[in-house]
């Protein structure tokens, strides 16, 4: 067997990340590239590079600054990943545990995470929100495949209030301060680091897919498995393979993500605000 992570292991990098902090963060924040700004508004921030913690992964996407940035915002207490892990950097599925069982032992009650993906739904257009109510893992595989330790979470566990009702009726609630229009749908995932390809696409749509990306759902697993609640938020920036003419361009993924971003902050900004914690 390859991983038998048990809690100890997430312990460690929790003790160390606790050494920092006189406080338990209740919200999580795990910003999609190019979305990360809200980062900055975070008050009296400590930095922590993720390779200083014992037992954590070390982000290798250029764009993303990898440390955890815990803080307040919004009158709660955070802690924030600049920089995520995906599976098309060579991590094992699962690896991925990591980032969400380090913030369930810090005390953690509430996930919100974000991402940049291709718009499946005809109605869509490049910088819509579409708040995650559903994914469909088109990989098919599992973080929490392997041993289970049943400390962390029941070895079969349910995923149909993974994307919480509640907190997606309180982003519903709070669209109409939004400039971008905020929709709600099915996200799929596909591991990348490749785009869809148009008959995927046409099959995801038959599968009643909104829209697709490559990060989050091992993040929303690997919550929901610890009985976290989260929230997931895409900003559509394309529209997905064979939808328009011409290819997908990783470049104009970043200006749509670039031209929303100040916009989406704030939005949720908003959303924290009017989270409840303990
Ligand atoms: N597909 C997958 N991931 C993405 C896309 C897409 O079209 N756009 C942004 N991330």
């Amino acid at each position: 067997m390859k991983y038998d992570y048990k809690l100890e292991y997430f312990e460690k990098s929790a003790e160390y990340v606790r050494s920092k902090i006189d406080y338990e963060p209740k919200i999580a924040l795990i910003l999609g590239s190019a979305l990360g700004g809200l980062a900055d508004d975070i008050e009296d921030p400590i930095e922590i590079p993720y390779g200083d913690i014992p037992n954590f992964l070390v982000s290798t996407v250029k764009s993303h600054a990898g440390k955890l940035i815990l803080g307040e915002l919004c009158g709660k207490k955070v802690v924030c990943m600049s920089g995520r892990f995906h599976y098309y950097e060579g991590y094992d599925f699962e690896q991925l545990v990591a980032p969400i069982r380090l913030f369930k032992l810090l005390g953690v009650e509430t996930v919100i995470l974000t991402n940049a993906a291709g718009g499946i739904n005809s109605g869509y257009r490049p910088g819509d929100l579409m708040i995650i109510n559903d994914h469909i893992n088109l990989m098919g595989a599992s973080p929490m495949r392997g041993p289970n330790d049943d400390r962390i979470g029941p070895r079969f566990f349910d995923m149909c209030n993974a994307y919480d009702k509640d907190l997606r009726e309180l982003a519903k609630s709070l669209a109409g301060s939004c400039e971008l229009r905020v929709q709600e749908g099915v996200y799929a995932y596909q591991v990348g680091p490749h785009f869809e390809t148009p008959a995927e696409i046409r099959f995801l749509r038959t599968a009643g897919a909104d829209a697709c990306g490559m990060s989050t759902i091992t993040e929303v697993l690997t919550a929901a498995h610890c009985g976290m609640r989260t929230l997931a938020i895409s900003l559509i920036t394309n529209m997905a393979a064979g939808m328009e003419v011409g290819g997908i361009n990783g470049a104009e993924v970043d200006v749509v993500a670039k031209r929303s971003s100040l916009e989406f902050r704030k939005y949720l900004k908003e959303i924290i605000k009017h989270i409840d914690v303990k």
